[in-house]
């Protein structure tokens, strides 16, 4: 049975990109929603091009008032009815209720080796800290911030004279390899961490 897939993102959505490409051919899911919490977000459109269908609910609408924003985002994700939510540069923290609708179905990408770097300013604090590798992880959201079961990690060397945003560009690409391949493979029932170099 082909799985449904409802991206979130914020920005850009160059893993957006990646996952939505990657969603051909026999693999087991589809793509059937992009939704942003900003109507301006630059991967809206790329989706659009795509074919895929876009929505967007601007969280600045709703002020302080979490639980009304949460509601809003949820009607056109329950329109979708997805099999699975994958959040791909989505910057909204998400409540604990939200995330219990899509317990075990929920993934997310984040630029570091988690447990490492929760948060923000990932690369900068990897790079402060003296680090030798950095990278990024996908892993089943839970209800604590950037936590939950790890599907998959990539790293990269930090270098000499890195940036955040050197390294940022390097972290990137293996974001990009990354999370469709976790995709695919939690798609068919797998959960087995994939580790790429
Ligand atoms: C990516 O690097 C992603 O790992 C990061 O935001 C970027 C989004 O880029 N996510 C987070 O920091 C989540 N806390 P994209 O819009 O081009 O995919």
């Amino acid at each position: 049975m082909t799985r449904r897939v409802a991206i979130l993102i914020s920005g850009g959505g160059s893993n957006m990109v990646a996952l939505v490409r990657s969603m051909t051919g026999d693999h087991p899911a589809r793509p059937v929603l992009v939704l942003s919490n900003d109507p301006a977000a630059g991967g809206l459109e790329k989706a659009r091009d795509m074919g895929v269908e876009v929505a967007a609910v601007d969280h600045r609408a709703f002020g302080r008032d979490r639980a009304a924003f949460e509601a809003a985002l949820l009607q056109p994700l329950l329109e979708a009815a997805p099999d699975i939510v994958c959040l791909a540069g989505f910057m909204r923290i998400l409540s604990p209720d939200f995330v219990a609708r899509f317990e075990g179905r929920m993934l997310n990408i984040h630029p570091s080796l988690l447990p490492l770097y929760k948060g923000l300013d990932t690369h900068a604090r990897a790079i402060a800290a003296g680090d030798k590798q950095a990278g990024c992880t996908v892993h089943e959201v839970t209800a604590a911030l950037d936590d939950g079961p790890i599907l998959g990690q990539a790293r990269v060397p930090v270098l000499p004279g890195d940036t955040p945003e050197t390294l940022a560009a390097r972290v990137l690409p293996m974001e990009h390899r990354l999370y469709p391949a976790v995709l695919e493979r939690f798609a068919r029932g797998d959960r087995t961490p994939i580790y790429l170099e």
